[in-house]
């Protein structure tokens, strides 16, 4: 099968040399790209800049926006049997891109936002039928806002992750994660490393794709 994966963040320019982002590494989802293609899978792994190495074996396709990484999902969907979407794509963007570098002229500055693109959430608007995985990271209400997003974004799966804790979630090497599902009860995933837990969700990935007996 094909499993395409997002992974990193996204940066989003203010002048020619600041931009927005956020502490995504990339390493869940580099994790997942691995452990789909040790599993025998296609991956694509569109990836914000991290300081990975790509996973030899995958095809790799750096972006670095959101609208970057939209377009490159958007052109990779058609083929795909499932999609995960490990990304930390930002929700903002600066309405306005500085030509020139930004001075510090006055005391305070503000900046005018927009929304970017919800990839995840226009995938299957743009006619996705595969298994459609959706990564949450939450620092309160963890499962209700989870739960939220999976139903809102059309997910088959989504997989909570608690990013207010110290040594899981965001640039660390461990996670701990719940997995929801829309007609099935949570399962819990306990502290492990990033490798460790990607084997177990492509494993949960490939049996949603297994047909149930009629
Ligand atoms: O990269 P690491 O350092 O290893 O950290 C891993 C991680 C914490 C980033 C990862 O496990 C994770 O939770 N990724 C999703 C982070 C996130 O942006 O969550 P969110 O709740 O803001 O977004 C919900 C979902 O919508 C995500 O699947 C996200 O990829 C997607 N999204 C969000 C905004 C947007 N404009 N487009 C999207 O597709």
């Amino acid at each position: 099968m094909h499993f395409l994966v997002t992974a990193g963040p996204t940066r989003e320019a203010l002048d020619p040399v600041r931009y927005l982002s956020n502490r995504s590494s990339g390493k869940m989802g580099y994790a997942l790209a691995a452990a789909a293609l040790a599993a025998g899978h296609h991956v694509p792994l569109i990836s914000g800049p991290t300081a990975l190495p790509a996973p030899p074996g995958t095809t790799f396709l750096p972006v670095t926006s959101a609208a970057d990484m939209d377009h490159a999902v958007r052109a990779a969907l058609p083929t795909a049997d499932v999609a995960l979407f490990a990304a930390a794509v930002a929700d903002y963007r600066p309405r306005q891109v500085a030509s020139h570098k930004i001075k510090k002229n006055a005391p305070t500055l503000s900046l005018d936002l927009e929304r970017t693109p919800d990839i995840l959430g226009s995938a299957r608007a743009a006619g996705f039928r595969g298994l459609l995985v959706g990564f949450a990271a939450e620092t309160e209400n963890l499962l209700p806002n989870a739960r939220a997003k999976l139903l809102r974004k059309g997910c088959d799966l989504l997989v909570a992750n608690d990013v207010s804790q110290p040594e899981t979630g965001f640039d660390h090497d461990d996670n701990e994660v719940t997995l929801l599902f829309p007609n099935a009860p949570p399962r819990h995933l306990p502290r492990a490393s990033k490798q460790a837990l990607a084997e177990i969700i492509v494993g949960v990935c490939s049996q949603l794709m297994v047909p149930s007996p009629p």
